[in-house]
Parts: C-alpha cells; structure tokens; sequence
C-alpha cells in the first residue's frame, strides 16, 4: 500500500516563519516524495472551538489557503477545507462513540484549562470550557481516518492528539476487525524549531512571530527588533547563543551558514549582522511573497481549488465512510 499523508491546519491568522520551518516545508517536502498519496485539509470547523468570529473565520480561511498555494503545493495533492467533506462529521460522532469519556480527560489543551481555572479558584473547574475544546481530539481523529492516512506530520505539540487517535482507531479495529490503519506521527527535525523575535520559540501566543509574506520594509523593521546581547562592534558574538544565527541557519545551506558563522566570530557588527539576514531572507522569500500576494487577491481562484480538491478527497472519504457505516450495523435493509 502506498503510504497516505495527510496533513492538517487550523484556520487562525497568517503562518509564520516558526510555521513555515517547522510544518509547511516538511509537509511539502513529505508530500513530495514518490509513492504517496497527499492531502491537506485546512481545518476550519477546528477553529469554531476557539473563534465565533465570523469574518475572521472566513477570512483565516483564505489567508491559510493563499498561503500553502503560494509556498507550492504538489498540484496533485489534495488540498481541501474539512467542512467540505460531510463525511468527517459523521465519522466525528462514529469515534465519539467508540472513545472514552476518560481518554478525553487526559487531553492537554482540555487539562491546562481545568489548571487556569483551578489556579483562579473558580467554583467551576469546567468554566469557559466547551465540548467542542473537550471533543477536539476525536475530530481531529475523524480528520485523519476519513481518508485512512497512515503518516501524519505535525508538530511535537500535536503528538498527544496522534496517541490518541491511534487508541480511538485501535478500539474500533478491535470491534469490526481492520478497518483503519493506525496513524503514525512524523515529527519534523527537532532543529525545525525556531526563536522569535525575543528569543523564546516563534509562536503567536508570545507575539514574537515573522509572519512568511510580509512586505520587504516591514520585513526589514522587524529583523530590527530582534534581540541580541550588548557586545560592540568589533567584539567576536557567539553565534550558538545568537537568534539572528539561528534563525539564518534554517533557512541557508552550510556554506552560507558557515559564512555568517566567520562573520560573527570576526566581529561584525549586530547592525550588519540584521542587514545580511535581512538580505538572505528576503532573498528567500520573495516570490513566495509575490506568489502570495497574487494569488490572495483572486478568491475565486482559491474557491475553485479547495472545490476541485474536495471533489478528489470525497472519493476517498464516501467509500471509506460506507465501509465504516456497513461494519457498525448502519446499512441498507433490503
Ligand atoms: N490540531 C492541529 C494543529 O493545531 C491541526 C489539525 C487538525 C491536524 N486536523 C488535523 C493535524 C489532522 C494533523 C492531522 O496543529
């Protein structure tokens, strides 16, 4: 059997350059490999658990969209919006049925919340909390075994809900004999992590993020801002302890690392320093920025891709769906 990847992303606001290194390029790179069938579905009902802001919500859509168009997908991975495929829901509630209300329980993200409230001594230790943040995990399980995809790339954070997922499919295997594959989790090179403007992992939540497509003078602006230590011009900087380092290794090869490597050893200044990973960046991501700015302008274009792709993904999902619905007894009668 040829291996299934599947890839998915939650529709809130434009990706990052953290988001870029540590997800998009893998899932491209993963995508792009002989022998695989790909999909990747844009999360949009996952954003309903945090989100009841309706623009917003659309607006993200497009954002992700233009984005993973503009970074290049394969032109034959399917690429789809998870509310487009019925069949997901459905298999929502099928797995809701076969998880355990205690497997749930467990879940990070619903844990962390139950702590805050703790910790603020509220009376109601499920306050703020909504079934849809407490079920996350079975949908994102629905995501994955709608399509039987075996190889899911995500993020370290995401490991838990793919231990999960397993656990859900393995239950139902055991009931109705091998109707899913197991997912396995491919966790990207734990390198692909990189530091914010501050110098603590580019994430949203710490506001210290480079967003991928931001024009070349805020680009510019932003490399600015980045923190470094006080040394003088002159003085050699330590390029281990350096973000400006870190941040240019993730996006050159050896020899041009090793370059900036010698430059900061030497003593360049941190203003010369910021102008030459402006220049590399830049020099990076251009034509995706260009390509982005393109393609988000053109909406109607991006509706008839995520259409064209949920055409292609529903071949997939309404066989797989009936085959699930005629194993737990939900079936024709005559
Ligand atoms: N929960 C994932 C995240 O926040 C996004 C996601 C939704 C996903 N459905 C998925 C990832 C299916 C992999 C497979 O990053």
């Amino acid at each position: 059997m040829n291996d299934i990847v599947l890839t998915g992303i939650t529709t809130t606001g434009v990706p990052h350059l953290g988001n870029y290194v540590g997800a998009i390029k893998p899932s491209i790179e993963a995508s792009r490999k002989t022998d695989v069938e790909s999909f990747f579905l844009i999360a949009d009902y996952h954003s309903l658990v945090k989100s009841k802001e309706t623009e917003k919500i659309t607006d993200s859509t497009l954002q992700i969209a233009a984005s993973w168009l503009a970074v290049g997908l394969r032109s034959d991975s399917i690429f789809y919006r998870q509310s487009d495929i019925p069949e997901i829901m459905e298999l929502n509630w099928i797995l809701s049925c076969f998880t355990a209300k205690g497997l749930m329980n467990r879940a990070h993200a619903y844990k962390s919340r139950i702590s805050e409230n703790q910790d603020l001594d509220n009376k109601d230790i499920d306050k703020g909390i909504n079934m849809g943040l407490y079920c996350y995990p079975i949908l994102m399980a629905a995501d994955i075994l709608t399509f039987n995809a075996n190889k899911i790339p995500v993020g370290k954070d995401q490991l838990q809900h793919i231990e999960m997922a397993r656990d859900i499919a393995n239950r139902f295997n055991h009931n109705y004999g091998e109707i899913f594959n197991i997912p396995e989790a491919i966790v990207g090179d734990t390198n692909a992590i990189i530091p914010g403007l501050d110098g603590r992992k580019m994430s949203k939540s710490y506001n210290n993020t480079i967003p991928i497509f931001i024009d070349e003078k805020d680009l510019k602006k932003i490399i600015m801002k980045i923190k470094t230590d006080s040394k003088e011009p002159g003085e050699p900087k330590d390029p281990s302890s350096s973000t400006l380092f870190s941040i240019f290794k993730s996006f050159s090869d050896k020899k041009a690392e090793e370059e900036y490597r010698k430059n900061l050893i030497d003593g360049i200044s941190w203003g010369e320093a910021k102008n030459i990973l402006f220049e590399h960046l830049n020099s990076h991501l251009k034509d995706y920025r260009k390509e982005y700015n393109k393609i988000i302008q053109d909406r109607s274009y991006i509706e008839k891709i995520l259409m064209e792709g949920s055409v292609k993904a529903r071949e997939f999902s309404v066989k797989n769906i009936k085959k699930i619905r005629s194993a737990i007894g939900i079936r024709s009668l005559s």
